[in-house]
C-alpha cells in the first residue's frame, strides 16, 4: 500500500483482501442502493467515492448516473485501483490519492461518499472537511460507518467472541473507532451539513451465505496488529480462527452483522462566515 500521509489504517492487503471487500460490498448492495435512491442520485450526476478500495460503491453509482454522468473512485492503495479498473464502466475513473488531502479541485461533485474509511483510518472530522470541500455548494455528503455491537452469532461461541474482541482491540490500538456509527449523525450535524438523514441497517447471515466468513477473514487481515500488539498469540489466533470457522459451518448457526449507519446531508450553499 502506498503510504498515506494521514490516517492509521491497520487492515493488511493480504491475499484474499480484495475478495473479502467484494463479498462485503455485495452483501450491502441492496441497502446501499436504498440510500442512493433516497438521496436521489440520478442521470448526469458527478459522484466521488473516497476510499473506494477495489470498487466500493462505484458500480452502483455508475448505473445510476448513466452515460451522461461521471464517477470517480479514489484510494491510497494502487493495487486495489488496478483491480477496480478491470471491467469498470466507461463513466468511472479510478485515481490514487490521500482521502484526507486529495489535491482535487473544490466544489466539483454532486455527491461525495465515504464508506468504512473514517472508522478504519481515523480522524473523521478531517475526512469530512475534505469531503465537504470537494462537494458542490448544496451538494450531498454521504457516509456509511459501522457499530460492532450487533455483530453476534447464534448460538454463541467462545471462538467467535475471541475473534470479535481481537478485531475491536486491533482497531482501538490503531486509534480508530470501529463503532463510529454511534457518533456519525452528530458529527455530520456539527460539521455544518444540513437536512441530515440517518438510516441504520444490519444484515443477517446464514452458514450458506457468501458473507459467512466475514469475522475470520477480517481478523486474518488484521493479523499483524493482533499479534504485534499481543492481543492474541499466533497460536491462540489460529485456534480461534479454526474454532470459529467450524462453528460457522453448522447449518443451524446464523449471525447478525455489525450495524451500518448511513448518514447524509447537504453542504452549505455559501461558505460559513
Ligand atoms: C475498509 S476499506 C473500504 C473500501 C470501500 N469503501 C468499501 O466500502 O468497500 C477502507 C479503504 O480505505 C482506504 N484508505 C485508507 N486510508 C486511506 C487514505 N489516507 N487515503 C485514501 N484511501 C485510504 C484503504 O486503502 C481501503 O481501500
Amino acid at each position: 500500500m502506498e503510504q498515506a500521509t494521514t490516517g492509521h489504517y491497520p487492515i493488511e492487503r493480504r491475499e484474499g483482501e480484495i475478495e473479502r471487500l467484494h463479498i462485503q460490498s455485495t452483501a450491502m448492495a441492496a441497502d446501499c442502493d436504498i440510500m442512493l435512491e433516497r438521496i436521489g442520485v440520478g442521470g448526469g450526476w458527478a459522484c466521488l467515492d473516497l476510499g473506494c478500495g477495489p470498487g466500493g460503491i462505484t458500480a452502483l453509482l455508475s448505473t445510476r448516473v448513466g452515460a451522461g454522468g461521471r464517477v470517480v473512485g479514489l484510494d491510497a492503495d494502487v493495487a486495489f485501483l488496478e483491480h477496480a479498473r478491470v471491467n469498470a464502466a466507461p463513466n468511472i475513473k479510478f485515481i490514487a490519492g490521500n482521502a484526507y488531502r486529495t489535491d482535487l479541485v473544490a466544489g466539483n461533485f454532486d455527491l461525495v461518499h465515504m464508506r468504512f474509511i473514517a472508522s478504519t483510518a481515523g480522524e473523521p472530522e478531517k475526512l469530512i472537511r475534505e469531503a465537504m470541500r470537494l462537494a458542490k455548494p448544496g451538494g450531498i455528503l454521504a457516509m456509511q460507518e459501522p457499530d460492532m455491537a450487533s455483530l453476534n452469532c447464534y448460538p454463541p461461541n467462545a471462538s467467535w467472541d475471541r475473534l470479535k474482541a481481537a478485531l475491536q482491540g486491533a482497531f482501538s490500538s490503531a486509534g480508530t473507532d470501529i463503532c463510529l456509527a454511534r457518533r456519525l449523525y452528530e458529527l455530520a450535524r456539527l460539521s455544518g451539513l444540513t437536512d441530515v438523514q440517518y438510516r441504520p441497517f444490519l444484515v443477517g447471515v446464514r452458514s450458506q451465505d457468501p458473507w459467512v466468513d466475514y469475522l475470520p477473514s477480517t481478523v486474518e487481515s488484521l493479523r499483524g496488529t493482533i499479534v504485534g500488539r499481543a492481543l492474541l498469540s499466533e497460536d491462540e489466533l489460529n485456534l480461534a480462527l479454526a474454532g470459529c470457522r467450524t462453528h460457522l459451518r453448522n447449518p443451524n448457526v446464523v449471525f447478525t452483522s455489525y450495524t451500518v449507519a448511513q448518514v447524509w446531508g447537504r453542504t452549505p450553499l455559501a461558505p460559513r462566515s
